[in-house]
């Protein structure tokens, strides 16, 4: 230890007391806030300071609360989430039910023994099953959406016999290693390779390209275990592949023996208008993964999911595959009760009903806009607005967060800002974040697309 037992205790006892607190003095604000910009600089990284600028307004922005599709900063600012913890809160914040669930389980029991069989992991798996399309049946659960590749692609590798994988250009599935190598962004795998050596990247959307890798790969004998995809690209800039994609992909992976591993993890639960995004083109996956918002923005966890055939290679050995803290009775119930509220609350319907809302009120303002506003895209409540930079989008974000509405660019570019919203927005929401999105569309265009106002002849 760096400095006295006792000096500790009393810093986490002041800590304790603060998180028990339901109201905070100015002076406690102001401790808080010192204490945590200094922590980041000094023990977490200082340059995540410098990242966050777009999320800080007159002053440094640290969050403190949140309820259903709001936040709060910690001298009380509220702000309308339109990013939604990058497809996290798919159910709001803190959504009664899951609370609930939470909470009851946690008067019971935290966290499994490890030995024996747990009745909400087992439930939950066959909820999974009850409502994943097609065939798939069988479920691991992780903490994270990079876990649930990483199992994926175990998966493949073990059913097929193969080693190698393509994936898109644009795709994200995590920084793990093995995810690391199915991502495309050069910046965020350059440092590690080769990660796993026969990863092959095609461009987006385009099957032919799928089939030319798949049939080269075949005849030189480096055979595809498992083709990786999202049905729409997230991180990538929100990306919609055209509508014959991923049947064609789906034909092409079983003429050539490979398996369709279908990252549901930013998509999945409600977020596009369907349960699973995949639904949009009646496709079944050999594994479809998930994660974010599985959890019912309340606890972490991740999953994959396959069907029969494939899992039967994991029956005779069940842990060639494990982790300790997947599948605990927390996440469980949390997810247990996610499922429960997005059917309650009919979230892909309305997600679609307010998606198609919000589109068309943004595509309105992309044309009184066009040299500020390039394209929105998207399906349900997972949209896309992309400027002509990568500055103008962060100038546009920043203007938004000041406004009270806070949105994000994807992480391959800030110029396309994604609009992820808790599918439980209200319209009286969404028209005050419209407000507020064409109030800052106005400014930047004014500021980079109009020439500035001479100033009149001066009056007598
Ligand atoms: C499509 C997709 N796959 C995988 C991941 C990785 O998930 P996690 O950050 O939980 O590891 C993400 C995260 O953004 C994602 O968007």
């Amino acid at each position: 230890m760096k400095i006295a037992a006792a000096d500790i205790l009393k810093e986490t006892q002041r800590t304790l007391d603060i998180v028990a607190k339901a109201d905070l003095t100015d002076e406690e604000r102001d401790a808080l806030t010192e204490t945590t910009v200094s922590a980041y600089a000094n023990y977490v990284n200082p340059g995540i300071l410098e990242y966050r600028k777009s999320v800080s307004t007159e002053y440094i922005s640290i969050e403190w609360s949140d309820s259903a599709n709001t936040f709060n900063d910690i001298k009380g600012k509220k702000y309308i989430d339109f990013l939604g913890g990058y497809g996290v809160f798919n159910v709001g914040h803190r959504h009664p039910k899951v609370i609930a669930a939470v909470a009851n389980q946690l008067k019971r029991q935290a966290l499994h023994s490890q030995e024996l069989l747990e009745p909400f992991r087992a439930i939950l798996a066959k909820l999974v099953h009850d409502i994943t399309p097609g065939d798939l049946q069988f479920s691991f659960f992780g903490n994270s959406g990079a876990e649930a590749i990483e199992g994926a692609m175990k998966l493949a590798m073990l059913h097929t016999g193969r080693k190698s994988f393509v994936a898109a250009v644009s795709g994200f599935h995590g920084k793990t290693l093995g995810a690391l190598s199915a991502t495309a962004k050069a910046k965020f795998r350059q440092p590690f390779l080769p990660i796993l050596p026969d990863c092959y990247h095609v461009p987006y959307g385009d099957a032919d390209y799928v089939e030319s890798i798949l049939k080269s790969a075949d005849e030189v004998g480096n055979d595809i275990a498992g083709v990786i995809l999202e049905p729409i690209q997230g991180e990538g800039g929100i990306n919609v592949p055209p509508d014959d994609y991923l049947p064609r992909v789906r034909d092409l992976c079983d003429r050539y023996g490979a398996l369709l591993i279908a990252d549901e993890v930013q998509t999945g639960m409600g977020r596009t208008g369907r349960m699973f995004c995949v639904e949009h083109w009646n496709v079944v996956p050999d594994i479809l993964c998930m994660g974010k918002a599985f959890g019912g923005g309340v606890m972490p966890i991740g999953a994959f999911v396959s069907n029969k055939t494939v899992w039967e290679q994991l029956f005779p050995e069940p842990w060639l595959h494990s982790t300790t803290f997947g599948g605990n009775p927390l996440a469980c119930v949390a997810a247990i009760a996610a499922i429960h509220v997005t059917l309650e609350e009919k979230l892909p319907e309305r997600a679609e009903k307010m998606g198609n809302e919000m589109m068309g009120r943004l595509k309105a303002l992309r044309r009184r806009f066009p040299k500020l506003c390039v394209d929105v895209r998207g399906k349900g409540l997972m949209i896309g607005i992309e400027f002509p930079s990568d500055a103008i989008g962060y100038e546009i974000a920043k203007g938004f967060f000041d406004n009270g509405v806070l949105v994000a660019g994807t992480l391959f570019s800030a110029k396309t800002i994604r609009i992820e919203p808790p599918l439980t927005i209200t319209t009286a929401e969404m028209n005050q974040a419209l407000g507020v999105i064409e109030k800052v569309f106005k400014e930047v265009n004014a500021r980079h697309f109009e020439p500035p106002k001479r100033p009149g002849p001066a009056r007598r």
